[in-house]
Protein backbone atom coordinates (compact mmCIF):
# COMPACT_ATOMS: atom_id res chain seq x y z
CA UNK A 1 0.00 0.00 0.00
CA UNK A 2 3.16 2.38 0.78
CA UNK A 3 4.27 1.93 -2.61
CA UNK A 4 1.33 2.83 -4.14
CA UNK A 5 1.22 6.22 -2.10
CA UNK A 6 4.76 6.69 -2.99
CA UNK A 7 3.43 5.59 -6.99
CA UNK A 8 0.53 8.05 -6.94
CA UNK A 9 2.53 11.10 -6.21
CA UNK A 10 6.11 10.33 -7.95
CA UNK A 11 3.24 10.27 -11.13
CA UNK A 12 1.83 13.28 -10.06
CA UNK A 13 5.50 14.97 -10.09
CA UNK A 14 7.27 13.38 -12.87
CA UNK A 15 4.28 14.11 -15.63
CA UNK A 16 4.68 17.44 -15.59
CA UNK A 17 8.00 18.86 -15.10
CA UNK A 18 10.31 18.49 -18.37
CA UNK A 19 12.90 15.54 -18.72
CA UNK A 20 15.98 16.77 -17.10
CA UNK A 21 19.56 16.27 -18.35
CA UNK A 22 21.05 13.40 -18.50
CA UNK A 23 24.42 12.07 -18.75
CA UNK A 24 26.17 14.26 -16.51
CA UNK A 25 23.67 13.00 -13.56
CA UNK A 26 25.83 10.75 -10.92
CA UNK A 27 22.78 9.00 -9.96
CA UNK A 28 23.26 10.17 -6.23
CA UNK A 29 19.37 11.32 -6.02
CA UNK A 30 18.44 8.32 -8.51
CA UNK A 31 19.47 5.82 -5.90
CA UNK A 32 17.65 7.75 -2.96
CA UNK A 33 14.89 7.29 -5.16
CA UNK A 34 14.93 3.77 -5.57
CA UNK A 35 16.25 3.08 -1.94
CA UNK A 36 12.81 5.05 -0.94
CA UNK A 37 10.32 3.20 -3.09
CA UNK A 38 11.80 -0.58 -3.47
CA UNK A 39 12.82 -3.23 -0.73
CA UNK A 40 16.61 -3.14 -0.07
CA UNK A 41 17.21 -6.13 -1.56
CA UNK A 42 16.09 -5.41 -4.92
CA UNK A 43 18.25 -2.93 -5.81
CA UNK A 44 22.36 -3.78 -6.19
CA UNK A 45 24.40 -0.89 -6.49
CA UNK A 46 28.36 -1.48 -7.68
CA UNK A 47 29.87 -1.84 -4.12
CA UNK A 48 26.69 -4.63 -3.22
CA UNK A 49 29.13 -7.92 -3.30
CA UNK A 50 26.64 -9.47 -5.55
CA UNK A 51 26.48 -7.06 -8.08
CA UNK A 52 29.07 -8.51 -10.05
CA UNK A 53 27.70 -12.09 -9.80
CA UNK A 54 23.79 -10.70 -11.25
CA UNK A 55 25.58 -8.50 -14.24
CA UNK A 56 27.29 -11.40 -14.99
CA UNK A 57 24.86 -13.51 -15.06
CA UNK A 58 23.33 -13.52 -18.62
CA UNK A 59 25.69 -12.20 -20.39
CA UNK A 60 26.62 -14.50 -23.38
CA UNK A 61 29.38 -12.80 -25.05
CA UNK A 62 32.84 -12.54 -23.29
CA UNK A 63 33.29 -9.23 -25.14
CA UNK A 64 30.98 -7.21 -23.70
CA UNK A 65 32.61 -8.06 -20.27
CA UNK A 66 35.85 -6.48 -19.72
CA UNK A 67 37.38 -3.44 -17.88
CA UNK A 68 36.50 -1.36 -20.78
CA UNK A 69 32.64 -2.29 -20.80
CA UNK A 70 30.55 0.75 -19.65
CA UNK A 71 28.60 -0.66 -16.34
CA UNK A 72 25.53 0.31 -14.88
CA UNK A 73 25.41 2.54 -11.91
CA UNK A 74 22.66 -0.67 -10.51
CA UNK A 75 21.10 -3.14 -11.22
CA UNK A 76 17.04 -3.45 -10.01
CA UNK A 77 15.68 -6.84 -9.74
CA UNK A 78 11.95 -6.41 -9.35
CA UNK A 79 10.17 -8.91 -8.10
CA UNK A 80 6.65 -7.95 -9.52
CA UNK A 81 5.63 -5.15 -11.41
CA UNK A 82 5.51 -1.59 -8.85
CA UNK A 83 9.14 -2.01 -8.60
CA UNK A 84 9.74 -1.50 -12.56
CA UNK A 85 7.14 1.37 -12.46
CA UNK A 86 9.27 2.38 -9.19
CA UNK A 87 12.49 2.21 -11.35
CA UNK A 88 10.91 4.01 -14.11
CA UNK A 89 9.38 6.87 -12.15
CA UNK A 90 13.02 7.29 -10.33
CA UNK A 91 14.77 7.31 -13.18
CA UNK A 92 12.42 9.79 -15.10
CA UNK A 93 12.86 12.20 -12.33
CA UNK A 94 16.23 12.17 -11.34
CA UNK A 95 17.74 11.96 -15.31
CA UNK A 96 19.10 8.53 -15.45
CA UNK A 97 17.95 6.32 -18.03
CA UNK A 98 17.04 2.68 -17.46
CA UNK A 99 18.10 -0.68 -20.19
CA UNK A 100 15.98 -3.71 -19.48
CA UNK A 101 17.40 -6.85 -19.40
CA UNK A 102 14.95 -9.98 -19.98
CA UNK A 103 17.70 -12.82 -21.16
CA UNK A 104 20.56 -10.88 -22.09
CA UNK A 105 20.88 -12.40 -25.52
CA UNK A 106 21.06 -9.21 -27.18
CA UNK A 107 24.05 -9.59 -29.68
CA UNK A 108 25.31 -6.21 -29.18
CA UNK A 109 24.68 -6.36 -25.33
CA UNK A 110 22.86 -3.34 -24.99
CA UNK A 111 20.22 -4.28 -22.59
CA UNK A 112 23.04 -4.18 -19.69
CA UNK A 113 26.14 -1.79 -21.31
CA UNK A 114 26.33 0.99 -23.06
CA UNK A 115 28.79 2.26 -25.71
CA UNK A 116 29.61 5.25 -24.84
CA UNK A 117 29.79 6.98 -21.32
CA UNK A 118 26.69 7.46 -19.47
CA UNK A 119 25.31 6.99 -16.34
CA UNK A 120 22.02 4.35 -16.61
CA UNK A 121 20.32 1.47 -14.30
CA UNK A 122 19.44 -2.03 -15.50
CA UNK A 123 16.32 -3.48 -14.59
CA UNK A 124 16.86 -6.86 -14.75
CA UNK A 125 13.58 -9.40 -15.25
CA UNK A 126 15.06 -12.19 -14.30
CA UNK A 127 13.14 -12.91 -11.24
CA UNK A 128 9.37 -11.97 -13.01
CA UNK A 129 9.23 -15.24 -15.05
CA UNK A 130 6.44 -16.65 -14.28
CA UNK A 131 3.56 -18.75 -16.83
CA UNK A 132 0.68 -19.28 -16.87
CA UNK A 133 -1.52 -21.64 -18.91
CA UNK A 134 -4.77 -22.25 -20.15
CA UNK A 135 -5.17 -25.18 -22.11
CA UNK A 136 -9.00 -25.09 -23.15
CA UNK A 137 -8.13 -21.50 -24.49
CA UNK A 138 -4.97 -22.29 -26.11
CA UNK A 139 -3.17 -19.28 -25.05
CA UNK A 140 -0.44 -18.58 -22.24
CA UNK A 141 0.52 -15.26 -20.25
CA UNK A 142 4.16 -15.24 -20.12
CA UNK A 143 6.13 -13.19 -18.37
CA UNK A 144 9.29 -11.28 -19.72
CA UNK A 145 11.85 -12.71 -17.90
CA UNK A 146 11.13 -16.01 -18.75
CA UNK A 147 13.25 -17.84 -21.14
CA UNK A 148 12.20 -19.66 -24.16
CA UNK A 149 13.42 -23.03 -22.63
CA UNK A 150 10.91 -22.45 -19.67
CA UNK A 151 7.86 -21.41 -21.64
CA UNK A 152 8.38 -24.74 -24.10
CA UNK A 153 8.81 -26.78 -21.06
CA UNK A 154 5.25 -25.44 -19.23
CA UNK A 155 3.58 -25.57 -22.22
CA UNK A 156 4.14 -29.01 -22.97
CA UNK A 157 4.07 -30.19 -19.42
CA UNK A 158 0.64 -28.55 -19.33
CA UNK A 159 -1.08 -28.61 -22.35
CA UNK A 160 0.44 -32.09 -24.59
CA UNK A 161 -0.51 -31.26 -28.12
CA UNK A 162 0.23 -27.57 -27.61
CA UNK A 163 3.52 -25.80 -28.49
CA UNK A 164 5.55 -22.68 -28.85
CA UNK A 165 6.99 -21.32 -32.22
CA UNK A 166 9.82 -19.37 -31.22
CA UNK A 167 14.02 -19.24 -31.33
CA UNK A 168 15.84 -22.51 -31.32
CA UNK A 169 18.12 -21.49 -28.10
CA UNK A 170 16.35 -22.50 -24.85
CA UNK A 171 18.46 -19.65 -22.81
CA UNK A 172 16.87 -16.58 -25.09
CA UNK A 173 14.74 -14.17 -22.70
CA UNK A 174 11.03 -13.73 -24.00
CA UNK A 175 10.91 -10.13 -23.52
CA UNK A 176 13.78 -9.36 -25.96
CA UNK A 177 12.69 -12.18 -28.45
CA UNK A 178 9.23 -11.46 -28.55
CA UNK A 179 9.65 -7.84 -29.14
CA UNK A 180 12.16 -8.62 -31.50
CA UNK A 181 9.95 -11.30 -34.15
CA UNK A 182 11.42 -14.52 -33.02
CA UNK A 183 12.41 -17.10 -35.60
CA UNK A 184 12.20 -20.62 -35.38
CA UNK A 185 11.52 -23.94 -36.85
CA UNK A 186 7.98 -23.70 -36.75
CA UNK A 187 7.32 -19.90 -38.40
CA UNK A 188 6.90 -21.59 -41.63
CA UNK A 189 3.58 -22.85 -40.22
CA UNK A 190 2.73 -20.37 -37.44
CA UNK A 191 4.57 -17.15 -38.33
CA UNK A 192 7.24 -15.40 -35.87
CA UNK A 193 7.11 -15.85 -31.93
CA UNK A 194 5.69 -12.20 -32.25
CA UNK A 195 2.90 -13.23 -34.68
CA UNK A 196 1.53 -14.96 -31.77
CA UNK A 197 1.01 -12.16 -29.14
CA UNK A 198 -2.52 -11.66 -28.20
CA UNK A 199 -2.09 -9.18 -25.59
CA UNK A 200 0.71 -7.79 -23.85
CA UNK A 201 1.17 -5.59 -20.70
CA UNK A 202 4.26 -2.41 -20.59
CA UNK A 203 5.34 0.02 -18.39
CA UNK A 204 5.34 2.90 -20.14
CA UNK A 205 7.52 6.26 -19.80
CA UNK A 206 5.58 7.69 -17.29
CA UNK A 207 5.07 4.71 -15.19
CA UNK A 208 1.72 3.59 -16.25
CA UNK A 209 0.86 -0.21 -16.76
CA UNK A 210 -1.07 -0.37 -20.15
CA UNK A 211 -2.44 -3.34 -21.96
CA UNK A 212 -3.57 -4.08 -25.31
CA UNK A 213 -6.70 -2.04 -24.69
CA UNK A 214 -5.15 0.76 -23.34
CA UNK A 215 -1.97 1.09 -24.98
CA UNK A 216 -3.69 1.80 -28.46
CA UNK A 217 -3.27 0.05 -31.37
CA UNK A 218 0.16 2.09 -32.59
CA UNK A 219 1.99 0.51 -29.73
CA UNK A 220 0.59 -2.86 -29.63
CA UNK A 221 1.56 -2.92 -33.38
CA UNK A 222 4.95 -1.38 -32.60
CA UNK A 223 6.27 -3.90 -29.79
CA UNK A 224 4.92 -6.94 -31.57
CA UNK A 225 8.38 -6.84 -34.20
CA UNK A 226 9.97 -3.44 -33.65
CA UNK A 227 12.31 -4.18 -31.29
CA UNK A 228 13.19 -4.41 -27.71
CA UNK A 229 14.68 -0.90 -25.29
CA UNK A 230 12.23 1.41 -27.51
CA UNK A 231 8.66 1.62 -26.04
CA UNK A 232 8.65 0.99 -22.52
CA UNK A 233 9.10 -2.39 -20.42
CA UNK A 234 6.83 -5.05 -21.73
CA UNK A 235 5.75 -7.31 -18.45
CA UNK A 236 4.37 -9.96 -19.51
CA UNK A 237 2.79 -11.34 -22.71
CA UNK A 238 -0.29 -13.47 -23.75
CA UNK A 239 0.71 -16.10 -26.32
CA UNK A 240 -1.65 -18.16 -28.53
CA UNK A 241 -0.28 -21.83 -28.20
CA UNK A 242 0.10 -23.77 -31.24
CA UNK A 243 -1.05 -27.55 -32.19
CA UNK A 244 1.64 -30.31 -32.78
CA UNK A 245 1.42 -33.96 -32.83
CA UNK A 246 2.61 -36.31 -30.46
CA UNK A 247 5.31 -37.26 -32.91
CA UNK A 248 7.85 -35.13 -34.86
CA UNK A 249 10.45 -35.81 -36.75
CA UNK A 250 14.04 -34.50 -36.95
CA UNK A 251 17.18 -35.28 -39.47
CA UNK A 252 20.57 -33.79 -39.48
CA UNK A 253 21.60 -34.58 -43.57
CA UNK A 254 25.62 -33.51 -43.85
CA UNK A 255 26.82 -33.10 -46.95
CA UNK A 256 30.64 -32.12 -47.91
CA UNK A 257 31.51 -30.13 -50.94
CA UNK A 258 32.69 -33.32 -52.56
CA UNK A 259 29.43 -34.82 -52.19
CA UNK A 260 27.57 -32.09 -53.64
CA UNK A 261 26.83 -29.68 -51.46
CA UNK A 262 26.87 -26.83 -53.62
CA UNK A 263 24.30 -28.33 -55.64
CA UNK A 264 22.35 -28.81 -52.75
CA UNK A 265 22.41 -25.55 -51.19
CA UNK A 266 21.44 -24.00 -54.34
CA UNK A 267 18.21 -26.34 -55.17
CA UNK A 268 17.24 -25.65 -51.52
CA UNK A 269 16.69 -22.11 -51.96
CA UNK A 270 13.92 -22.17 -54.02
CA UNK A 271 12.36 -25.37 -52.32
CA UNK A 272 12.76 -25.03 -48.81
CA UNK A 273 10.39 -21.69 -48.75
CA UNK A 274 7.76 -23.44 -50.70
CA UNK A 275 7.63 -26.57 -49.33
CA UNK A 276 4.78 -28.04 -47.00
CA UNK A 277 4.46 -25.83 -44.19
CA UNK A 278 5.03 -28.67 -41.46
CA UNK A 279 8.36 -29.15 -42.71
CA UNK A 280 10.78 -26.55 -42.32
CA UNK A 281 14.64 -27.41 -43.39
CA UNK A 282 17.31 -24.99 -42.24
CA UNK A 283 21.43 -25.00 -43.54
CA UNK A 284 24.15 -24.44 -41.87
CA UNK A 285 27.57 -23.68 -44.28
CA UNK A 286 30.54 -24.75 -42.37
CA UNK A 287 33.92 -25.13 -43.70
CA UNK A 288 33.67 -27.85 -46.72
CA UNK A 289 30.04 -28.84 -45.78
CA UNK A 290 26.85 -28.23 -45.48
CA UNK A 291 24.41 -29.25 -42.25
CA UNK A 292 20.67 -29.63 -43.42
CA UNK A 293 18.77 -29.81 -40.27
CA UNK A 294 15.00 -30.02 -40.45
CA UNK A 295 11.51 -30.10 -38.19
CA UNK A 296 8.76 -32.15 -39.50
CA UNK A 297 5.42 -31.94 -37.67
CA UNK A 298 4.86 -35.70 -38.75
CA UNK A 299 5.97 -39.25 -38.39
CA UNK A 300 8.76 -40.51 -40.34
CA UNK A 301 6.90 -42.19 -43.13
CA UNK A 302 4.97 -39.25 -43.86
CA UNK A 303 8.23 -37.46 -43.82
CA UNK A 304 9.92 -39.97 -46.43
CA UNK A 305 7.06 -38.86 -49.05
CA UNK A 306 7.42 -35.70 -48.48
CA UNK A 307 11.18 -35.65 -49.38
CA UNK A 308 10.94 -37.77 -52.12
CA UNK A 309 8.89 -35.92 -53.87
CA UNK A 310 9.85 -32.43 -52.96
CA UNK A 311 13.69 -32.41 -52.35
CA UNK A 312 14.99 -35.68 -53.72
CA UNK A 313 18.06 -34.10 -54.26
CA UNK A 314 18.73 -34.31 -50.60
CA UNK A 315 18.24 -38.01 -51.00
CA UNK A 316 17.14 -38.36 -47.39
CA UNK A 317 16.51 -42.01 -46.08
CA UNK A 318 14.40 -43.73 -43.17
CA UNK A 319 17.76 -43.85 -41.31
CA UNK A 320 17.87 -40.45 -40.73
CA UNK A 321 14.56 -40.01 -39.27
CA UNK A 322 15.03 -38.92 -35.54
CA UNK A 323 10.96 -39.70 -34.04
CA UNK A 324 10.33 -37.51 -30.74
CA UNK A 325 8.03 -35.25 -28.87
CA UNK A 326 8.24 -31.64 -30.11
CA UNK A 327 9.44 -30.94 -26.67
CA UNK A 328 12.52 -33.66 -27.06
CA UNK A 329 13.16 -31.76 -30.22
CA UNK A 330 13.56 -28.41 -29.08
CA UNK A 331 16.22 -29.74 -26.64
CA UNK A 332 17.73 -32.35 -29.60
CA UNK A 333 18.41 -29.60 -31.99
CA UNK A 334 21.26 -28.11 -29.74
CA UNK A 335 22.38 -31.30 -28.24
CA UNK A 336 22.40 -33.86 -30.95
CA UNK A 337 21.42 -36.26 -28.18
CA UNK A 338 18.21 -37.93 -27.57
CA UNK A 339 19.29 -38.72 -23.85
CA UNK A 340 19.48 -35.10 -22.87
CA UNK A 341 17.34 -34.31 -20.39
CA UNK A 342 14.16 -32.24 -20.79
CA UNK A 343 14.76 -30.29 -17.89
CA UNK A 344 17.94 -28.87 -19.78
CA UNK A 345 15.69 -26.52 -20.92
CA UNK A 346 15.46 -24.74 -17.64
CA UNK A 347 19.57 -24.32 -17.57
CA UNK A 348 19.37 -20.38 -17.65
CA UNK A 349 23.21 -20.88 -16.85
CA UNK A 350 25.40 -19.61 -19.87
CA UNK A 351 28.85 -19.86 -21.09
CA UNK A 352 31.11 -17.29 -21.38
CA UNK A 353 33.90 -19.06 -23.45
CA UNK A 354 33.99 -18.35 -27.08
CA UNK A 355 33.85 -14.27 -28.99
CA UNK A 356 31.23 -13.92 -31.90
CA UNK A 357 30.50 -11.48 -33.89
CA UNK A 358 27.08 -11.68 -36.03
CA UNK A 359 25.61 -10.30 -39.35
CA UNK A 360 22.24 -11.21 -40.91
CA UNK A 361 20.99 -10.79 -44.85
CA UNK A 362 17.43 -11.81 -46.78
CA UNK A 363 17.65 -13.51 -49.83
CA UNK A 364 15.14 -12.61 -52.46
CA UNK A 365 16.88 -14.02 -55.41
CA UNK A 366 18.10 -17.06 -55.48
CA UNK A 367 22.05 -16.81 -55.50
CA UNK A 368 23.19 -19.12 -58.52
CA UNK A 369 25.43 -22.08 -58.82
CA UNK A 370 28.74 -20.23 -59.53
CA UNK A 371 28.22 -17.50 -56.49
CA UNK A 372 27.66 -20.54 -54.23
CA UNK A 373 30.94 -22.12 -55.67
CA UNK A 374 32.66 -18.57 -54.89
CA UNK A 375 31.10 -18.90 -51.05
CA UNK A 376 32.20 -21.61 -49.71
CA UNK A 377 35.59 -21.08 -50.27
CA UNK A 378 35.41 -18.84 -47.72
CA UNK A 379 34.56 -20.85 -44.97
CA UNK A 380 38.16 -22.75 -45.23
CA UNK A 381 39.93 -19.16 -44.98
CA UNK A 382 39.23 -19.85 -41.44
CA UNK A 383 37.89 -22.48 -39.27
CA UNK A 384 36.15 -20.32 -36.92
CA UNK A 385 33.04 -18.86 -39.40
CA UNK A 386 29.97 -20.30 -40.46
CA UNK A 387 26.17 -18.94 -41.87
CA UNK A 388 22.70 -20.07 -40.85
CA UNK A 389 20.40 -19.71 -43.50
CA UNK A 390 16.54 -19.67 -42.30
CA UNK A 391 13.54 -20.80 -45.06
CA UNK A 392 10.66 -17.86 -45.05
CA UNK A 393 7.71 -18.74 -46.90
CA UNK A 394 4.46 -20.51 -45.45
CA UNK A 395 3.05 -18.46 -42.58
CA UNK A 396 5.57 -16.06 -41.91
CA UNK A 397 5.80 -14.99 -45.75
CA UNK A 398 2.18 -14.45 -46.30
CA UNK A 399 1.27 -12.08 -43.70
CA UNK A 400 1.33 -8.59 -45.22
CA UNK A 401 4.61 -6.22 -44.64
CA UNK A 402 2.92 -3.64 -42.83
CA UNK A 403 0.40 -5.95 -40.69
CA UNK A 404 3.32 -5.81 -38.32
CA UNK A 405 6.78 -4.00 -37.91
CA UNK A 406 8.88 -7.35 -39.56
CA UNK A 407 8.81 -6.22 -43.22
CA UNK A 408 10.68 -9.74 -44.53
CA UNK A 409 7.65 -11.45 -45.28
CA UNK A 410 6.46 -11.97 -49.12
CA UNK A 411 8.65 -13.09 -51.78
CA UNK A 412 11.53 -13.46 -48.55
CA UNK A 413 13.37 -17.09 -49.49
CA UNK A 414 15.71 -17.16 -46.54
CA UNK A 415 17.20 -15.35 -43.86
CA UNK A 416 21.06 -15.47 -43.92
CA UNK A 417 23.11 -15.04 -40.20
CA UNK A 418 26.84 -14.97 -40.13
CA UNK A 419 28.26 -15.53 -37.31
CA UNK A 420 31.67 -15.28 -36.86
CA UNK A 421 33.77 -17.10 -33.49
CA UNK A 422 37.16 -16.69 -32.32
CA UNK A 423 38.96 -16.71 -28.65
CA UNK A 424 40.84 -14.27 -27.21
CA UNK A 425 43.26 -13.15 -29.66
CA UNK A 426 41.88 -13.74 -33.14
CA UNK A 427 39.42 -10.76 -33.20
CA UNK A 428 41.13 -8.92 -35.81
CA UNK A 429 41.10 -11.86 -38.16
CA UNK A 430 37.61 -13.14 -37.10
CA UNK A 431 35.87 -9.26 -37.80
CA UNK A 432 37.68 -8.86 -41.00
CA UNK A 433 36.85 -12.03 -42.33
CA UNK A 434 32.87 -11.49 -41.54
CA UNK A 435 33.11 -8.02 -42.69
CA UNK A 436 34.69 -9.19 -46.37
CA UNK A 437 32.50 -11.45 -46.50
CA UNK A 438 29.57 -9.53 -45.95
CA UNK A 439 30.69 -7.00 -48.12
CA UNK A 440 31.37 -10.26 -50.73
CA UNK A 441 27.75 -11.10 -50.30
CA UNK A 442 26.19 -7.49 -51.48
CA UNK A 443 25.26 -8.22 -54.62
CA UNK A 444 23.39 -11.42 -54.18
CA UNK A 445 21.38 -10.46 -51.45
CA UNK A 446 18.24 -7.94 -50.35
CA UNK A 447 18.91 -4.35 -51.52
CA UNK A 448 17.02 -1.04 -51.69
CA UNK A 449 17.58 -0.98 -48.30
CA UNK A 450 19.52 -4.24 -47.46
CA UNK A 451 18.12 -6.07 -45.23
CA UNK A 452 19.12 -7.18 -41.50
CA UNK A 453 17.20 -8.99 -38.93
CA UNK A 454 16.59 -6.57 -35.72
CA UNK A 455 16.89 -9.86 -33.16
CA UNK A 456 20.93 -10.47 -34.92
CA UNK A 457 21.45 -6.73 -33.67
CA UNK A 458 24.49 -5.16 -35.50
CA UNK A 459 26.02 -1.63 -34.59
CA UNK A 460 27.89 -1.55 -37.57
CA UNK A 461 24.56 -0.84 -39.72
CA UNK A 462 24.22 2.52 -37.95
CA UNK A 463 24.43 4.12 -34.65
CA UNK A 464 21.74 6.87 -33.27
CA UNK A 465 22.94 10.43 -32.81
CA UNK A 466 21.09 12.82 -30.32
CA UNK A 467 20.09 16.66 -31.40
CA UNK A 468 18.19 18.63 -29.44
CA UNK A 469 18.18 16.09 -26.59
CA UNK A 470 16.43 13.29 -28.74
CA UNK A 471 17.80 10.35 -30.89
CA UNK A 472 17.96 11.94 -34.53
CA UNK A 473 14.83 10.27 -37.02
CA UNK A 474 17.89 10.58 -40.27
CA UNK A 475 20.60 9.00 -38.13
CA UNK A 476 17.95 6.17 -37.16
CA UNK A 477 16.45 5.62 -40.54
CA UNK A 478 20.05 4.37 -41.62
CA UNK A 479 19.86 1.08 -39.25
CA UNK A 480 15.90 1.17 -39.01
CA UNK A 481 14.72 0.73 -42.65
CA UNK A 482 17.25 -2.23 -42.92
CA UNK A 483 15.54 -4.17 -39.78
CA UNK A 484 12.38 -2.50 -40.76
CA UNK A 485 11.95 -1.35 -44.45
CA UNK A 486 8.37 1.07 -44.83
CA UNK A 487 7.62 0.23 -41.07
CA UNK A 488 10.31 2.44 -39.53
CA UNK A 489 8.37 5.44 -40.23
CA UNK A 490 5.68 4.38 -38.49
CA UNK A 491 7.32 2.98 -35.41
CA UNK A 492 8.97 6.51 -34.73
CA UNK A 493 5.80 8.05 -35.30
CA UNK A 494 4.37 5.95 -32.64
CA UNK A 495 7.60 6.46 -30.37
CA UNK A 496 6.55 10.07 -30.56
CA UNK A 497 3.47 9.36 -29.83
CA UNK A 498 4.15 7.32 -26.44
CA UNK A 499 8.13 8.84 -25.70
CA UNK A 500 8.32 11.85 -27.37
CA UNK A 501 11.00 13.24 -24.47
CA UNK A 502 12.96 9.60 -25.85
CA UNK A 503 13.16 8.64 -22.24
CA UNK A 504 14.09 4.76 -23.30
CA UNK A 505 17.02 4.99 -25.65
CA UNK A 506 19.60 3.31 -26.84
CA UNK A 507 22.32 3.35 -29.32
CA UNK A 508 20.13 1.58 -31.61
CA UNK A 509 16.54 2.51 -30.19
CA UNK A 510 13.71 3.73 -32.47
CA UNK A 511 13.63 7.70 -32.62
CA UNK A 512 10.96 9.71 -32.14
CA UNK A 513 8.99 11.55 -34.83
CA UNK A 514 7.20 14.25 -33.34
CA UNK A 515 6.92 17.51 -36.31
CA UNK A 516 7.03 15.34 -39.63
CA UNK A 517 3.93 13.30 -38.75
C1 LIG B 1 22.71 -18.18 -28.61
C2 LIG B 1 21.63 -17.37 -29.25
C3 LIG B 1 20.70 -17.99 -30.09
C4 LIG B 1 19.69 -17.24 -30.71
N1 LIG B 1 18.78 -17.90 -31.52
C5 LIG B 1 17.78 -17.17 -32.10
C6 LIG B 1 16.80 -17.81 -32.90
O1 LIG B 1 16.80 -19.02 -33.08
N2 LIG B 1 15.83 -17.05 -33.46
C7 LIG B 1 15.77 -15.70 -33.27
O2 LIG B 1 14.86 -15.07 -33.78
N3 LIG B 1 16.69 -15.08 -32.51
C8 LIG B 1 17.68 -15.78 -31.92
N4 LIG B 1 18.60 -15.14 -31.14
C9 LIG B 1 18.50 -13.68 -30.98
C10 LIG B 1 17.51 -13.30 -29.90
O3 LIG B 1 16.19 -13.47 -30.38
C11 LIG B 1 17.69 -11.82 -29.53
O4 LIG B 1 19.00 -11.60 -29.10
C12 LIG B 1 16.67 -11.39 -28.47
O5 LIG B 1 16.49 -10.00 -28.53
C13 LIG B 1 17.14 -11.80 -27.10
O6 LIG B 1 16.19 -11.50 -26.12
P1 LIG B 1 16.69 -11.43 -24.61
O7 LIG B 1 15.54 -11.08 -23.77
O8 LIG B 1 17.47 -12.66 -24.28
O9 LIG B 1 17.76 -10.26 -24.72
P2 LIG B 1 18.07 -8.94 -23.91
O10 LIG B 1 19.52 -8.70 -24.12
O11 LIG B 1 17.58 -9.03 -22.52
O12 LIG B 1 17.21 -7.85 -24.68
C14 LIG B 1 17.36 -7.56 -26.06
C15 LIG B 1 16.83 -6.16 -26.36
O13 LIG B 1 15.44 -6.07 -26.00
C16 LIG B 1 15.25 -5.16 -24.93
N5 LIG B 1 14.34 -5.80 -23.98
C17 LIG B 1 14.59 -6.89 -23.21
N6 LIG B 1 13.51 -7.18 -22.47
C18 LIG B 1 12.56 -6.27 -22.78
C19 LIG B 1 11.24 -6.06 -22.31
N7 LIG B 1 10.71 -6.85 -21.37
N8 LIG B 1 10.54 -5.02 -22.82
C20 LIG B 1 11.08 -4.21 -23.75
N9 LIG B 1 12.35 -4.37 -24.23
C21 LIG B 1 13.08 -5.40 -23.74
C22 LIG B 1 16.64 -4.93 -24.33
O14 LIG B 1 16.75 -3.68 -23.70
C23 LIG B 1 17.52 -5.06 -25.55
O15 LIG B 1 17.49 -3.87 -26.30
C24 LIG B 1 19.61 -15.86 -30.50
C25 LIG B 1 20.54 -15.24 -29.67
C26 LIG B 1 21.55 -15.98 -29.05
C27 LIG B 1 22.57 -15.27 -28.20
C1 LIG C 1 5.00 -5.63 -4.77
O1 LIG C 1 5.88 -5.85 -3.72
C2 LIG C 1 5.76 -4.89 -2.66
C3 LIG C 1 6.85 -5.20 -1.67
O2 LIG C 1 8.06 -4.81 -2.21
C4 LIG C 1 4.38 -4.97 -2.04
O3 LIG C 1 4.25 -3.99 -1.04
C5 LIG C 1 3.34 -4.72 -3.13
O4 LIG C 1 2.06 -4.90 -2.60
C6 LIG C 1 3.56 -5.68 -4.30
N1 LIG C 1 2.68 -5.25 -5.37
C7 LIG C 1 1.96 -6.11 -6.04
C8 LIG C 1 1.12 -5.53 -7.14
O5 LIG C 1 1.98 -7.30 -5.83
C1 LIG D 1 25.75 -15.36 -32.87
O1 LIG D 1 24.95 -16.47 -33.18
C2 LIG D 1 25.35 -17.67 -32.58
C3 LIG D 1 24.48 -18.77 -33.14
O2 LIG D 1 23.11 -18.49 -32.96
C4 LIG D 1 25.25 -17.52 -31.06
O3 LIG D 1 25.69 -18.70 -30.42
C5 LIG D 1 26.06 -16.34 -30.59
O4 LIG D 1 25.85 -16.13 -29.21
C6 LIG D 1 25.67 -15.08 -31.36
N1 LIG D 1 26.54 -13.95 -31.07
C7 LIG D 1 26.33 -13.05 -30.13
C8 LIG D 1 27.24 -11.88 -30.12
O5 LIG D 1 25.44 -13.16 -29.32
C1 LIG E 1 2.20 -41.62 -39.97
O1 LIG E 1 1.35 -40.52 -40.21
C2 LIG E 1 0.33 -40.75 -41.17
C3 LIG E 1 -0.45 -39.46 -41.35
O2 LIG E 1 0.39 -38.43 -41.74
C4 LIG E 1 -0.57 -41.89 -40.71
O3 LIG E 1 -1.52 -42.16 -41.73
C5 LIG E 1 0.26 -43.11 -40.42
O4 LIG E 1 -0.56 -44.11 -39.87
C6 LIG E 1 1.39 -42.82 -39.45
N1 LIG E 1 2.26 -43.96 -39.35
C7 LIG E 1 2.66 -44.44 -38.17
C8 LIG E 1 3.57 -45.60 -38.22
O5 LIG E 1 2.33 -43.95 -37.11
C1 LIG F 1 23.88 -25.49 -17.43
O1 LIG F 1 24.58 -24.95 -18.54
C2 LIG F 1 25.93 -24.61 -18.25
C3 LIG F 1 26.51 -23.86 -19.44
O2 LIG F 1 26.20 -24.44 -20.65
C4 LIG F 1 26.69 -25.87 -17.91
O3 LIG F 1 28.05 -25.57 -17.62
C5 LIG F 1 26.05 -26.54 -16.70
O4 LIG F 1 26.67 -27.77 -16.46
C6 LIG F 1 24.55 -26.77 -16.94
N1 LIG F 1 23.93 -27.20 -15.71
C7 LIG F 1 23.20 -28.29 -15.62
C8 LIG F 1 22.60 -28.58 -14.28
O5 LIG F 1 23.01 -29.03 -16.57
C1 LIG G 1 39.17 -24.43 -50.05
O1 LIG G 1 39.26 -25.85 -50.07
C2 LIG G 1 39.07 -26.41 -51.36
C3 LIG G 1 39.02 -27.95 -51.27
O2 LIG G 1 39.50 -28.40 -50.03
C4 LIG G 1 40.21 -25.95 -52.26
O3 LIG G 1 40.01 -26.48 -53.56
C5 LIG G 1 40.19 -24.43 -52.33
O4 LIG G 1 41.28 -23.94 -53.05
C6 LIG G 1 40.23 -23.81 -50.93
N1 LIG G 1 40.00 -22.39 -51.05
C7 LIG G 1 40.66 -21.49 -50.37
C8 LIG G 1 40.30 -20.06 -50.61
O5 LIG G 1 41.49 -21.78 -49.55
Amino acid sequence: MAISTRMALLLTVCCFVPVPSFASSGGGGFLQCLSASLPRELVLSQDSPSFGSVLLSSIRNPKFSTPATVRPLCIVTPTNASHVQAAVLCGVRHGVRVRVRSGGHDYEGLSYRSERPEAFAVVDLARLRAVRIDSAAATAWVDSGATVGELYYAVAKAAPGLAFPAGVCASIGVGGHLSGGGIGMMMRKYGLSSDNVIDATIVDARGRILDKDSMGDDLFWAIRGGGGGSFGIVLSWKVRLVPVPPTVTFFNIQKTVDQGAVKAVTRWQTVAPALPEDLSIRVIVQPRQALFQSLYLGNCSALLRTMSSEFPELGMMRADCREMTWLQSTVYINSGDLKTPLESLLNRTTSLSTFTKNKSDYVKEAITEDSWEEIFPWFNRTSAGIIILEPHGGRVGSIADADTPYPHRSGVLYNIQYVAFWTRSGATDATNWISGLYDFMEPLVSKDPRGAYVNYRDLDIGENTVVGGVTSYDSGKVWGEKYFGGNFERLAITKGEVDAGDYFRNEQSVPPLVSRK
